[in-house]
């Protein structure tokens, strides 16, 4: 995702220099240029070998070290950044930055430097509070800078508040939305519906699906990085929420179909990867259902079809995108079910299809188009196949929305 980007990584002097190692470490791993400096400070809490090594660079400290080559190394690294990232951010190396002091590679760099600028802070809370350090931070903030804001918890310095490092990946998906995608989704509202419903039986009890929700957050997490303002409707799954995206959290089907239609008609393109429990009990137990000596059956009623219902209501430009799970005859049941509920695309899946479908990080689908088109792309990343499916909405956006 970085590959040909050069992210030129500020290590400050705090006990959070430590998380800035696995910050580095995942940036390499997504393809960066990655080049370090630490502060004099930075390297009493963290060793310089261990940047050397995971950058697979020189660690840059001090302004005069010999050089290694001949050439202006604040200048050189200045220039070269395609993004530079200060991660721990302390008090004093925001201060410097604020208020233009350049008396280490660090801060030199900064100033040199005409690059999109990340700032991670990490400190005891009454400095994150201080106004000195408020007044700072806004200063940087209006002159470009981008914050990724300390989270609130338990500081090294034994007190509890806000001033923990935000967590490594939050900051490594900052530099992801700075530097990987082409924004051609920006100004368009995406909805994407991800995981199972629950429908409950008693307060102990309820019907479901093994949708772990990985394709529906995949997709959701592809659109924001793309640009888009998304939002995510999302049943009961085991993932992170995703930040920048508006989560919106449901338990059944009825909600699900609430959630959904209050928003559907503003968004440019809905997609349902959802997997939507068709029917519900008809009646929930207030208390838990007792055990008999008899048998049992549950009655069950129908829950309202969302995909169709928006299928019916799609306003003129909007690109709907339905999902399918089958067992059998894939292909002739997703064709009937693109027609009846009037989606641009329908994305099949098979169940039996090995590193498919529930659960897996990888999907292979066929993607047919309302045109008759269809397209089997190969065995792929749940992350990689949402870029295509958001292609072929964006690409359907576009036609039908031609000016
Ligand atoms: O979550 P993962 O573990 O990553 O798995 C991904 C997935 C397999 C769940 C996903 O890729 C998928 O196929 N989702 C749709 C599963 C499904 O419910 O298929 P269906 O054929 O029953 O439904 C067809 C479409 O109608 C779906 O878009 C579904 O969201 C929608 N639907 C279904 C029933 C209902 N009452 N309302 C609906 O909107």
């Amino acid at each position: 995702m970085l590959s040909g980007k050069c992210v030129v990584v500020g290590v400050c002097g705090g006990i959070a220099a430590y998380k800035a190692a696995y910050v580095v470490s995942a940036l390499k791993k997504l393809g960066a240029d990655v080049r370090v400096i630490m502060t004099e400070a930075a390297q009493q809490f963290v060793g310089k070998i261990t940047f050397q090594t995971l950058s697979q660079n020189l660690v840059v400290c001090d302004m005069f070290d010999e050089p290694k080559r001949w050439n202006v190394e604040h200048v050189e690294l200045a220039t070269a950044a395609d993004l530079m990232l200060v991660v721990p951010a302390t008090a004093n190396t925001i201060a410097k930055m604020a208020n233009g002091i350049a008396d280490n590679m660090l801060t030199c760099v900064y100033m040199a430097t005409k690059a999109k600028v990340i700032i991670a802070p990490a400190m005891n809370k009454n400095m994150y509070e201080s106004d000195a350090t408020v007044e700072n931070m806004k200063k940087l903030a209006q002159r470009g800078c981008r914050f990724v804001d300390a989270d609130e918890g338990f500081l090294a310095c034994a007190t509890t508040g806000k001033g923990r490092l935000a967590e490594p990946d939050k900051i490594v998906e900052a530099v992801i939305d700075e530097l990987a995608f082409e924004k051609d989704l920006r100004a368009l509202k995406v909805l994407v519906s991800a995981g199972a419903t629950r429908e409950a039986l008693d307060p102990v009890r309820f019907i479901t699906n093994h949708s772990s929700g990985k394709m529906g957050y995949a997709i959701a997490r592809a659109a924001k990085r793309r640009g888009a303002d998304v939002t995510l409707v999302s049943g009961k799954t085991a993932l992170c929420d995703i930040d920048g995206v508006n989560m919106v959290k449901v338990e059944s089907a009825r909600e699900m179909h609430d959630e959904i239609l209050k928003r559907s008609a503003n968004c440019d393109i809905i997609i349902k990867a959802a997997a939507v429990a068709d029917y519900a009990p008809a009646s929930v137990s207030e208390n838990k259902i007792k055990k008999t000596e008899s048998d049992m059956s549950i009655q069950l009623c129908k829950n309202p079809d969302i995909l169709s219902e928006l299928g019916q209501k799609k306003p003129q430009g909007q690109v709907l995108v339905g999902f399918c799970m089958e067992t059998q005859n894939l292909l002739e049941n997703a064709k009937s079910k693109l027609v009846r509920k009037n989606c641009d695309f329908i994305v099949a899946n098979n169940l039996f299809t090995k590193g498919a479908g529930f659960g897996a990080d990888t999907n292979t689908v066929t993607i047919i188009s309302s045109d008759g088109e269809t397209f089997s792309p190969e065995n792929m990343s749940k992350d990689d196949l949402s870029h295509i499916i958001l292609d072929a909405a964006k690409k359907r956006y576009d036609e039908k929305n031609i000016m």
